[in-house]
């Protein structure tokens, strides 16, 4: 089902209520998604991105239902990925020749995919396609989040095609930001940023500051993924800047994996220790090997400190928590505090592991950490209670 932003402009995209994990297994969407695509028709027609694999014969055919495939002038690949280009190779066996536009990284991208010789026309920052009473402004986005990834800018309407940059993971037949649940629609951008776009934080920055400067209007921004924004666009334009500048809320978040309730105690009593030294702060902890990954990794982007826990195992940490460290190593937090706490029975070297994994990760270590043997009795107790509250104390400073 296809539906119309404007009389010339149609969302020619899938909702995918189903899915619940993306980039393989690697990132859960509770709530779906979407692939968007747009049909621009002027003097000229121009499919903007496509949609996933799976979904490329349902694409095709919906789209003939809009268009002759052969009245499509131009094809817009904003990026190579396969949830956008993986309709690509079934379109194109029928309107081979369609030139198809994209970065110079794209081509690599797209060809390195799908081994065909199409007809590629490669297109920089400022490069126009005029299809009638609009033209198409091409703004390369290198990072954001691949290197081939391409924002386009349709003028007249002003519209901003983002592709993936302000994207949710979100189903929804609502389609507008203002039409739905304002805080499933946030919650899935900020998971959407902390897990993908964090590395790049930097260049998010730099290309929105990049956009503004051209001093265009943007009435509406349509992302590849989930909703358009369409009141108030520039909202999430500002949330990505605050984002991606060091963000942090009033939060600690604690991640532990225990093995008999030990590390468990130590945490739940450092929490209290915390709370003692500033009612005010926001404190939650999760038990990783419990817990949604993503989700996780959501509230340690939006946290001023972590505090990580585990038993020594094998002169090491648990699994569950050393995997999570593996994605915060990657994702190059930035001004992030830390701790390190865990129970042991002998050799006792969880805490100078998890040390080390946060400081390998960027984090700022408060301490050195607090390690307690066996089962925590008064004494190992008083100790967590005192350790959480003399963080408390540090974060409120
Ligand atoms: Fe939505 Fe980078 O693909």
């Amino acid at each position: 089902m296809h539906f119309k932003i404007k009389e010339h402009i149609r969302w020619v995209g899938k909702i995918d209520w189903e899915l619940r994990h993306f980039h393989g297994q690697e990132y859960t969407t509770h709530r779906g998604s979407s692939y968007n695509a747009y049909l621009v028709k002027d003097e000229k027609t121009v499919l903007i991105d496509t949609v996933w694999s799976p979904f490329s014969h349902e694409f095709v055919e919906n789209l003939k239902k809009e268009i002759p495939l052969d009245r499509i002038d131009y094809i817009i690949a904003n990026h190579a990925e396969s949830d956008h280009s993986g309709a690509l190779p079934e379109l194109m066996r029928q309107i081979p020749d369609t030139p198809v536009y994209c970065t110079a990284n794209g081509l690599k991208s797209l060809t390195g995919h799908y081994h065909q010789d199409w007809n590629f026309q490669v297109v920089k920052t400022g490069d126009k396609l005029n299809i009638g009473a609009r033209d198409l402004i091409f703004i390369e986005a290198p990072m954001l989040h691949w290197p081939d990834s391409m924002f386009c800018y349709l003028t007249k309407d002003n519209i901003l095609f983002s592709n993936d940059g302000f994207g949710q993971h979100l189903a929804s037949e609502l389609m507008y930001n203002d039409l739905v649940d304002q805080g499933e629609l946030f919650q899935e951008a900020v998971k959407y940023y902390a897990n993908i776009l964090t590395p790049f934080s930097a260049q998010v920055t730099k290309k929105i500051k990049e956009v503004v400067a051209l001093n265009v209007p943007v009435d509406l921004i349509c992302p590849s993924h989930g909703v358009i924004w369409r009141q108030d666009p520039m909202q999430i334009v500002n949330r990505y800047l605050q984002w991606a500048d060091t963000y942090a809320e009033n939060q600690v978040t604690l991640i532990y994996d225990t093995m008999w309730e030990s590390t468990r105690k130590m945490a739940e009593t450092i929490a209290k220790g915390i709370l003692a030294a500033d009612g005010g702060i926001t404190v939650k902890l999760f038990n990783v090997s419990k817990s949604d990954k993503n989700d996780v990794i959501t509230e340690i982007f939006k946290s001023k400190a972590v505090l990580a826990g585990s038993p020594t195992v094998n002169k090491g940490i648990l699994s569950s928590l050393a995997g999570l460290f593996e994605e915060v190593i990657g994702l190059r937090f930035k001004g992030k505090k830390a701790a390190a706490f865990g129970s042991y029975g002998w050799s006792g070297e969880s805490v100078k592991v998890i040390s080390e994994k946060f400081e390998q990760a960027g984090f700022t270590l408060l301490n050195d950490g607090l390690r307690e043997k066996w089962n925590p009795d008064t004494q190992a107790v008083e100790n967590c209670f005192n350790f959480g509250k003399s963080i408390g104390e540090n974060l409120k400073s």
